[in-house]
């Protein structure tokens, strides 16, 4: 049990030449260390932009962060939040890939009509509430999020 729970939130550029393996490869490792760290979350994608909530104890969270920061797999994160929460709102996800369909179909309903401009744009809160809401849409589309990429 996380003595301190923390929710983080973060979004960094794809490098061009990313590939499906590199992501099929992030995902399996995520979803692995994550279980053994006890953090959860969710994490989105749209060819410019990952988008990650991280939650967890706030030492294992903070671990976490600097090794993903150090990964060239991506570049320039920048946190846009990270506090104190009281429960998880992805109890049963190691990791969800929250997909790339899905996080530019949200974009372009709720936010603005240019997918590939709007991430920077969102306020902290704004941030937060995407990650949550593409989170709560899979699981009532009941989409299997890891075949879907
Ligand atoms: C966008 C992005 C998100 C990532 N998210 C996680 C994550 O949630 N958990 C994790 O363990 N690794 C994540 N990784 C991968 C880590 O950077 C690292 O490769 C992985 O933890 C394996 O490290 P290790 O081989 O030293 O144990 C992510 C990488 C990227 C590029």
């Amino acid at each position: 049990m996380a003595r301190h729970l923390v929710r983080l939130t973060y979004y960094s550029a794809v490098p061009d030449d990313l590939t499906k393996r590199d992501l099929r490869e992030i995902l399996a490792a995520s979803q692995q260390k994550n279980r053994r760290l006890e953090i959860t979350g969710g994490l989105g994608f749209n060819r410019r932009r990952f988008i990650q909530t991280l939650e967890g104890d706030r030492a294992a969270v903070t671990g976490l962060v600097q090794k993903i920061f150090a990964d060239p797999r991506h570049t320039a994160p920048v946190i846009t939040s990270c506090h104190e929460i009281v429960d998880r709102a992805f109890p049963d996800w190691s990791m969800m890939w929250l997909g790339e369909e899905l996080f530019t179909e949200q974009l372009m309903r709720k936010y603005s009509a240019n997918p590939n401009a709007v991430i920077d744009d969102l306020d902290d809160d704004q941030l937060e509430r995407f990650v949550l809401d593409l989170g709560r849409e899979l699981v009532q589309r009941r989409l299997d999020a890891v075949v879907e990429l």
